[in-house]
């Protein structure tokens, strides 16, 4: 349920500047930009319909999607990558903490593109 500072800084940093910031540079997973943390953000909310189970932020809704803002990771390891598979794959009923299911792609068509920029973006949240 809790912002990091780090993250917020990123999705900020993201959306308010193209200039290259050495510190957050540093400190992204690669293959992953600023640019897409932000377009992310906006398919979360958008094409990706992935807030009307996690929620508008990411925290989660009670028996729907998991709380994707904290740094507790049920279906992967946290790390990019890992919310990247998460996310092509969906999760079954049988794996879900919840018995919630979770289509590919949230049962969304968003691009391979977008679904790199979504997992940047949820990626961001806990980091
Ligand atoms: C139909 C509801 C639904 C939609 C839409 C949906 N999800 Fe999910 N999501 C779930 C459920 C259910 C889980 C598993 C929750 C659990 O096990 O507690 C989940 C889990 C996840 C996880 C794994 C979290 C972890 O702790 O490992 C990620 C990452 C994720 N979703 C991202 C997304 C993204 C990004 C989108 C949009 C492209 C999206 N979801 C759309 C229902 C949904």
């Amino acid at each position: 349920m809790r912002y990091s500072a780090a993250g917020m800084a990123l999705v900020a940093f993201g959306l308010l500047s193209t200039a290259p910031a050495a510190q957050a540079q540093e400190e992204l997973p690669d293959g992953v930009t600023d640019e897409m943390i932000a377009n992310g953000k906006t398919v979360f909310g958008g094409a990706g319909i992935c807030m009307v189970c996690h929620g508008p932020e990411g925290a989660g809704i009670a028996n729907l999607g998991a709380d994707l803002s904290d740094d507790e990771w049920l279906h992967s390891d946290g790390t990019y990558e890992g919310i990247l598979a998460t996310i092509e794959a969906g999760v079954a009923a049988d794996k879900s903490s919840t018995g919630g299911v979770m289509p590919p792609k949230g049962g969304s068509s968003i691009s391979d593109e977008q679904v790199k920029a979504v997992a940047a973006y949820v990626w961001s949240l806990s980091s």
